[in-house]
């Protein structure tokens, strides 16, 4: 096995094509989303292996809300239980656990599991996976820009101090305060754009865009997504 230079900190997947793979083999689209669960764990095995601190995931947006109930319903029902059956994983393996996203829009019982693994996991400092549920990156920028400008309102008396904010400053509010941006976003499936993902957090983010299916994407891909990243040359917009 190559081994890889330059590791990227933060590697974040916008996991696709689970419903194309069911359809594929005539299944059910569920059936596409239980395969893709493997793909979660061999992805989050082979991150450790290669020294990824964060690895994040797309796991449910916020428009994917306006799905057919019914697969709302098996997406949830499959988060629920696979956080249950991974907690003993991640307390083998050192994985710190955080969710991320509009949580007011999940279930108690969902929100209850996740603190419970969120809380039993947070002193692992191996890797931590961060699963983005209930997400959007508009929704998360205006939710920043409403906590900010609750709290001028708040301290009338420090609302100059607070309107010297900075980027990195504005960047506190956003629900991934403390994780560094992603180094690198892939997206499966074949499919180019963001779907409303990380906005803020992805501004020089490098891409890699695969046509291989979530269901398919398992650690030889994910290494090869490595490979394929230590070789980009990242500017900032200066020259080199
Ligand atoms: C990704 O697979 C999973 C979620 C968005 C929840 P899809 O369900 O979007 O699969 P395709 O894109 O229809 O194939
Ligand atoms: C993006 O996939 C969201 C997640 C992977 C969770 P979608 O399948 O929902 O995105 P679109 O509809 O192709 O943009
Ligand atoms: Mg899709």
């Amino acid at each position: 096995m190559k081994t890889i230079d330059r590791v990227p900190v933060h590697v974040s997947i916008i996991m696709d094509g689970n419903g194309r793979w069911a359809r594929e083999r005539g299944l059910e689209r569920a059936a596409g989303h239980v395969e893709g669960v493997e793909s979660v764990r061999a992805c989050t095995e082979a991150a450790v292996e290669c020294g990824v601190r964060y690895l994040s995931l797309y796991a449910f947006s916020e428009e994917n809300w306006g799905r057919p109930q019914e697969e709302v319903n098996a997406l949830m029902a499959l988060m629920f239980k696979s956080m249950i059956e991974e907690l003993s994983t991640f307390l083998e393996n050192g994985i710190r656990f955080i969710v991320l996203g509009h949580r007011e829009r999940l279930g108690d019982e969902l929100n209850r599991t996740i603190d419970d693994c969120m809380e039993k996991t947070s002193g692992n400092t191996v890797l931590t996976l961060v699963v983005f549920l209930s997400y959007s990156g508009k929704w998360d920028i205006l939710q920043a820009a409403k906590r900010y400008a609750r709290e001028i309102l708040s301290c009338p008396g420090k609302a100059d101090e607070l309107l010297s904010i900075d980027e990195d400053g504005f960047g506190k509010y956003l629900v991934t305060e403390g994780i560094p941006d992603p180094d690198l976003i892939i997206r499966t499936s074949g499919e180019m754009r963001l779907s409303n993902y990380l906005l803020w957090q992805g501004a020089y983010s490098e891409f890699l865009f695969s046509d291989i299916l979530w269901p398919d994407f398992r650690k030889e891909e994910f290494r090869s997504a490595l490979l394929s990243y230590s070789k980009r040359d990242r500017r900032y917009g200066k020259v080199k």
